[in-house]
């Protein structure tokens, strides 16, 4: 392969696709009305403008997370005010709640990850859930046992969540015909990944005030990133300019139904840009490589402090991780006071709660935290 792959087809100025036309499901069972959360003697007071949505009719209608595209602008700010009731508990000296106390959460992976697993994890420990593991080389899918097998087992033990990540598109909505538990997706192939979405989203509320009016530019290997599809969906509804610049080979056919603008190159898509996310090169999802090396990537796509001149002077960068340092991001940038990758990863915590709260106790119970 030649440096060729690095020519862009567009022109030397961005262009815009035509606007999201993916449309919300509305097929999803409704929920009660959630019950205000109460605070626990000398806690802390919820979020009122929680409450003030409950007041006004508004219902968190979803028993299942799927992804960002089943979601409503309405359905992130209460998911992100929610998480933001919760984020206080990580500075407590003790870090629990009773929230989910009797609930049974199971984390099914068929992929690595530290960050989704883990905080997950940490997420539902911190409400008294309780929890376990099962990986893909520590269950019986070594054995042959199908998908839906392993599903029909877990559920006949009862539990009130799975999270399941794997590398095939769909699989939690496969698993969700076949189990009574709620399913939240924690990464399903190319397909989605709405925690990492929303924790994004939470990052960039917290440290810009808004997300409405924003400049976002995506960098790097959109074709085979389920981060990319749920961020575009994500900040696009919540109304953000989403451009991006990638090499061809990882520009995905039919990227115009997102609604973001397609970039010739890194310098362009960054100017003026208040958010820069870099995504990782996903070599585990390329059956050959589709860029001529590592250290070329980084040459045209790499995010260094050079490139970042063209950004607001207030640029944050951000990355779901984990980090190829000195590939997408050079550690100039990567450790330097516009990186906020590390609040993303405390964000992913909250945000995690806040999806295990809603469809857990689907605001039935009066809660603690
Ligand atoms: N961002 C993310 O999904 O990281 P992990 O693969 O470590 O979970």
């Amino acid at each position: 392969m030649t440096g060729t792959v690095f020519s862009h087809p567009v022109s030397a100025r961005c262009f815009r696709f035509p606007g999201n036309v993916v449309q919300r499901q509305e097929k999803e069972c409704r929920r009660p009305d959630p019950a205000p959360i109460q605070a626990a003697d000398g806690g802390c007071k919820v979020d009122s403008s929680r409450r003030q949505k409950s007041d006004q009719g508004y219902l968190f209608a979803h028993r299942h997370i799927f992804g960002i595209e089943q979601l409503s602008g309405e359905d992130i700010n209460h998911i992100l005010d929610t998480a933001l009731s919760f984020r206080q508990i990580a500075g407590r000296a003790v870090k629990k709640v009773p929230t989910l106390r009797g609930r049974t959460i199971i984390n099914l992976f068929f992929e690595p990850s530290t960050r989704t697993r883990s905080s997950f994890e940490i997420a539902a420990k911190r409400m008294s859930a309780d929890t376990f593991n099962i990986s893909a080389s520590t269950s019986s899918a070594v054995k042959g046992e199908t998908l839906v097998d392993t599903a029909r087992n877990l559920q006949a033990m009862a539990p009130d969540i799975i999270i399941v990540r794997h590398s095939a598109a769909g699989v939690p909505e496969l698993l969700a015909r076949h189990v009574e538990a709620s399913i939240v997706n924690a990464g399903d192939g190319a397909h989605e990944h709405p925690s990492q979405a929303l924790l994004d989203m939470l990052t960039v509320r917290e440290h810009k005030g808004r997300i409405s009016g924003l400049k976002i530019a995506v960098i790097g290997d959109i074709a085979h990133s389920r981060v990319a599809v749920s961020d575009f969906l994500g900040f696009t509804r919540m109304g953000a300019e989403v451009s991006v610049a990638a090499p061809q080979t990882y520009l995905p056919a039919g990227i115009e139904q997102f609604g973001v603008q397609v970039c010739a190159s890194v310098a362009e898509a960054v100017a003026g840009a208040d958010v820069v996310i870099a995504l990782r090169i996903q070599l585990e999802r390329q059956k050959d490589s589709l860029v001529p090396s590592r250290r070329e990537y980084a040459r045209f796509y790499g995010i260094n402090s050079e490139v970042l001149k063209a950004a607001k002077e207030d640029v944050i960068v951000m990355h779901p991780g984990p980090v190829n340092r000195g590939v997408e991001l050079e550690p100039d940038v990567a450790d330097s006071r516009r990186s906020v990758i590390l609040d993303q990863v405390s964000n992913g915590v909250a945000v995690r709660m806040a999806l295990l709260y809603l469809v857990g106790s689907g605001g039935r119970r009066e809660v603690e935290i």
